[in-house]
């Protein structure tokens, strides 16, 4: 049998923009439901009309992460 190599979640702050969750991983919202998940994209600009998820308005606010 072939062994796997484990897999590891990314994280990714893009410049300017969201963070970028990509790999296996387990997201749980804040009223504590859980569900499987291989892709997630963060709001960190605070703008967001979709929180806790990114919908593109730190293009429109002009966030800058530095
Ligand atoms: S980072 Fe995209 S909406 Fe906030």
């Amino acid at each position: 049998m072939k062994m796997h190599k484990e897999e590891k979640a990314k994280v990714l702050a893009k410049a300017n923009g969201p963070i970028i969750i990509t790999g296996k991983f387990v997201f749980e919202d804040e009223d504590g439901s859980t569900q499987d998940a291989e892709r997630i994209v963060l709001c960190r600009c605070g703008e967001s009309g979709k929180m806790p998820f990114c919908d593109a308005s730190h293009n429109r606010v002009g966030f800058i992460s530095r």
